[in-house]
Order: structure tokens, then C-alpha cells, then sequence
């Protein structure tokens, strides 16, 4: 459905007040699930699929999916990949490495429930790919 000229008014005076768009979803986390051939280096070959599958199972299972909550995504190569596998909420641009189910469901619990960043989790800001 198209959007009418009064919500784009809408919207545009709240970016012209605030600098930017009210956010659809309160926090987005993308899952890099990137894949390479060869076997070089990549989030796909850390289970990066089980911990995106993992991610919603727990986001839904809370409660927290939908607009104005929040919405996981499968992402292509971040370019974090030395951290890999990788997951990034915004719009806090906060950046986690993960192993396991405990690692997703404290991602899930702390910081995409509660607001909580889990600094355990937490990419070293120089390491890129
Ligand atoms: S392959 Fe995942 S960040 Fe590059």
C-alpha cells in the first residue's frame, strides 16, 4: 500500500526535528552468513546459521519480533570477518562475536530484550577482516 502524503509529512518533520526517521524497529541485529568457496575464511563455517536460526527461535519465542520491537536478519559479509561469526544490533552499532546457543540467548535476554549490551560478546573495535 502506498504511503500517503500526510504519514510522508509525518515523517519528514520528525527527520527535520530529530535528524533522523523514527526507527520501524526499536533494534535490528543482522547475522553475517556469508559463504566462501575454497574453504577460505568465513562466518559460515563458524555455525553462523545456527546462531541466526537460534536468534529468531529466541526472538520470537520472547515475544520481541514485529515493528516497534525487534527484527532479525540474515546479512551477506559484514567485513568483520576475522571476528567471525559476527552479528551487529543497531542502532546501537554494537558488534558481537558468538560460539553458541548460551552466546545468542544472552544477546537475546540482555541486549535486544533489556537494552543491556553484553560486553563478553563484544568485537574489539580495531578488528576488521
Ligand atoms: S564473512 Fe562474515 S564478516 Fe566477512
Amino acid at each position: 500500500m502506498p504511503m500517503t502524503e500526510s504519514k510522508r509529512d509525518t515523517e519528514a518533520a520528525a527527520v527535520a526535528k530529530t535528524g533522523r526517521a523514527p526507527s520501524y524497529y526499536e533494534r535490528h541485529i543482522f547475522f553475517c552468513l556469508n559463504e566462501r568457496k575454497g574453504g577460505e575464511e568465513c562466518c559460515a563455517q563458524h555455525a553462523a546459521l545456527e546462531g541466526f536460526e537460534r536468534c529468531k527461535t529466541q526472538v520470537k519465542a520472547a515475544g520481541l519480533s514485529g515493528p516497534g520491537k525487534v527484527r532479525v536478519n540474515k546479512a551477506g559479509c559484514l567485513d568483520r570477518c576475522a571476528a567471525g561469526p559476527v552479528a551487529v544490533v543497531y542502532p546501537d552499532a554494537v558488534w558481537y562475536s558468538y560460539v553458541n546457543n548460551d552466546d545468542i540467548d544472552e544477546i537475546v535476554e540482555s541486549h535486544l530484550k533489556n537494552g543491556r549490551v553484553v560486553e563478553r560478546l563484544l568485537v574489539p573495535g580495531d578488528l576488521g577482516r
